[in-house]
């Protein structure tokens, strides 16, 4: 056998040769492996006289302990040589500009949502919020829709199972409408009041201009003296804003809704051609929101006196909103998540809409 002493120099020559994982997993393979250095000696004990393979055997294993110990050292001595050198190369330098190409993008509806916020909010409302699982006393009954009235077919509701209870009627909703959080702000405020609540809301429903969850924005006015003519000057003055022009023809069509009398519908004058929907022109008119004073019932079941107030609502699609002012085709591709899309039709992110600093930015999308 060789000399022991000038083994192990030689095997920890090897081992600390190594530069990276690979040349150490040959090194550990050259020397621990089935045909290795230490394991041939080890095999070799076999051949020697009892006395000698009891010293030789004690010995290789320290060497072999030896060994196993500077092989383990040197694998955490690369590992962290590696790791550094990997941390450096992605370092990110915080205080660099942003690259253009890198930069996300607004979503029409975030943006639009900011423009409309930005309107009412200068006009003196606040923005209200309430959950999109509602039960239905919000979403329907306390909106003077209770269980099997006809109205309750206008709309393609999905129920949510409530564990706690078999009957139906107890069942919650996915709010179907943004209507739900007039009747959370009136239970928790009393009069005057003046919110916009902007939010998500589900039908079952899917062409190219519904889609199963969609964003309306509902606007609510109660006071003493809040009348029809409040509603719309209201109205007029948010359409012009939105659509950032001087003029804009409106019209109101009598309609109905269940939590509103008497109620309407607003349409804005415009000029369809097969290839182009300008707003502001034409013969042509284009439905963009419900409204009306809100019903009695309605105050009297959130906990407002109806002979001392009174006041108006309003509902509108914001994601029918962006489509309109932005010239999007198909609602459907709002929610496909493609890069390519949110390119074209996206919004630079610095670019937030205000009344003083511009809606849009120069009447477009700012790409
Ligand atoms: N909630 C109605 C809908 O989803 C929209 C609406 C119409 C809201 C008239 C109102 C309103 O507040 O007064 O179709």
């Amino acid at each position: 056998m060789e000399d022991l002493q000038s083994i192990k120099a030689e095997l920890s020559g090897l081992i600390s040769k190594a530069q990276d994982g690979k040349a150490l997993e040959e090194a550990r393979v050259a020397i621990l492996g089935k045909k290795g250095r230490i394991t041939d000696m080890m095999k070799a004990l076999g051949a020697l006289p009892v006395e000698q393979k009891k010293e030789m055997g004690k010995s290789l294993n320290i060497l072999k302990t030896e060994i196993e110990a500077e092989l383990e050292a040197k694998k955490a001595e690369i590992e962290t040589k590696e790791l550094n050198a990997r941390l450096a190369s992605e370092m990110i330098d915080v205080t660099l500009p942003i690259r253009q190409e890198k930069q996300g993008r607004i979503h029409p509806v975030s943006k639009i949502y900011e423009e409309v916020t930005a309107i009412f909010g200068q006009m003196g409302f606040e923005v209200a919020d309430g959950p999109d699982i509602e039960d239905q006393f919000h979403n329907f009954n306390a909106l003077n829709t209770p269980a099997n009235h006809p109205a309750r077919q206008m709309q393609d509701t999905f129920y949510v199972t409530n564990p706690e209870s078999d009957n139906f009627d107890d069942s919650y909703v996915v709010r179907t409408q943004t209507s739900a959080v007039q009747v959370r702000t009136m239970e928790k405020k009393q009069p005057p009041i003046r919110i916009i609540a902007p939010g998500r809301t589900y039908r079952s429903d899917y062409d190219a201009t519904h889609t199963p969850m969609f964003h309306q924005v509902e606007g609510l006015v109660i006071d003493k003296h809040t009348t029809m003519a409040h509603l719309k000057g209201c109205l007029y003055d948010f359409i012009k804003a939105f659509f950032e022009l001087d003029e804009i023809p409106v019209r109101y069509r009598p309609s109905y809704f269940p939590f509103t009398e008497p109620s309407a519908e607003m349409d804005i004058g415009c000029l369809k051609s097969k290839t182009e929907l300008k707003i502001g022109a034409g013969n042509d008119w284009l439905e963009i929101l419900g409204c009306g004073m809100v019903h009695p019932n309605v105050l009297k079941a959130c906990g407002v006196d109806p002979d001392e107030y009174q006041g108006f609502a309003f509902g509108l699609g914001l994601d029918r909103l962006a489509m309109l002012k932005y010239g999007i085709p198909d609602l459907r591709d709002f929610f496909a998540s493609d890069v390519r899309w949110m390119k074209h039709y996206g919004f630079v992110p610095l670019d937030e809409a205000s009344m003083t600093g511009g809606l849009s930015n120069n009447g477009g999308a700012a790409r």
